[in-house]
């Protein structure tokens, strides 16, 4: 495997990342409608039927009792290597919802420690009788590779694995929510649903920040892209990927401009956990100029929407008024999340029980 996207030891084993580790190309990749690896696997319509569903499931959301028996009986495990709040306790939640039960490990309180393989310890959980991973690693192509080991056990339909953030690879869910998130908020502010199978069409949608070492942005643009968007990158130079070949985006360095005329703005972190070099002269210059700054937020159309994956770096990337100004939709983001996830959950191991009971 080789391109920009191979960083990490494990992306010389039998990597299915998906069309992301071969440029950017949506829909390159057949899905197997066994696991969710990469947001380009599902391809428009795929991504329309999480849509569709996760419509249903934000109602569910709402409910005074808000779960239903879709997933009883079946047995999701989070298995987090990473640091992470929302992406674990969104999946937990939602698996919650869909009355599945839900086994949480630790990288960092497990036999790993002890020197146990990953893979020993994924047979491990596999042997006490799971349905599904969610999988987070600071390695690109983890899930891949859990999943390639789940499948040479042979059995016919063994469990799933879902990527819940694999290094500076991609995060599918978080894409999914991303598009789920912008279609439901515009149709709420401005009666403009998306139509069917979802469109992005003819928005313009600004992701502003540290790209290189960003797995949302990859997945992002894919699914973006795939709806019809056009995507405009904005950095430094040394925050852009090595190679863009294959990307279906436009490169800014003047976030002005592109502040001015775009419907979404996606803020993303400095991921200095993934940097290991000195990218930025200095992070008060990074906010001068790449920064959303109050001041730059007035240069916000009327309908455009502000975005964040979270965890938020208040006044870093973007101002604390701002996260909290009228548009930004970052906790719906979060908010959403759980409904999504209950989509993918449902769509991966539905048995076919009603999701209304
Ligand atoms: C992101 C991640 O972990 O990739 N957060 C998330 O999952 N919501 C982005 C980040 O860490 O900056």
């Amino acid at each position: 495997m080789t391109g920009p996207l191979s960083t990490g030891p494990l992306s010389t084993g039998p990597l299915r990342t998906g069309p992301l580790s071969a440029g950017l190309s949506p829909g390159a990749a057949a899905p197997d409608g066994r696991h969710l690896l990469s947001v380009g696997d599902l391809g428009a319509e795929g991504i329309d039927e999480v849509m569709r569903l996760a419509d249903t499931f934000v109602e569910v959301g709402r409910r005074p009792i808000p779960r239903v028996p879709a997933l009883r009986g079946k047995t999701i495990v989070s298995t987090f290597f990473e640091d992470s709040t929302r992406t674990r306790l969104s999946f937990e939640a939602a698996a919650k919802r869909l009355s599945a039960d839900v086994m949480t490990f630790t990288g960092s309180s497990s036999s790993l420690n002890k020197g146990e393989s990953l893979r020993d310890t994924v047979l491990t959980i596999e042997a006490m009788g799971v349905d599904a991973f969610v999988v987070r690693h600071a390695c690109a192509g983890v899930p891949a590779q859990v999943a390639h080991w789940l499948e040479e056990i042979g059995e016919t339909r063994g469990p799933s694995v879902i990527n819940a953030g694999d290094g500076a690879h991609e995060h599918p869910t978080q894409a999914l929510l991303d598009c789920f998130t912008i279609s439901r908020e515009r149709e709420q502010r401005f009666g403009s649903r998306a139509g069917r199978p979802l469109v992005l069409s003819g928005l313009r949608i600004a992701i502003v920040g540290d790209i290189r070492h960003s797995r949302v942005a990859r997945s992002d643009v894919l699914a973006f892209s795939t709806l019809g968007a056009s995507v405009t990158l904005v950095a430094p130079p040394t925050l852009l990927p090595p190679s863009l070949v294959g990307w279906p985006v436009e490169v800014s360095h003047d976030i002005d401009t592109v502040v001015a005329k775009s419907d979404v703005v996606y803020l993303l972190r400095l991921q200095n956990e993934r940097m290991n070099e000195q990218f930025l002269p200095s992070v008060r210059e990074y906010t001068a100029t790449y920064g959303l700054t109050a001041q730059r937020a007035r240069l916000l159309g009327p309908s455009a929407l502000v975005m964040h994956p979270g965890p938020v770096r208040r006044g870093i990337e973007i101002a604390a008024e701002v996260v909290d100004s009228p548009a930004s939709v970052i906790t719906a983001q979060v908010a959403n999340g759980v409904a999504v996830r209950m989509a993918v959950l449902y769509l991966l191991l539905g048995s076919g029980a009603p999701i209304g009971a």
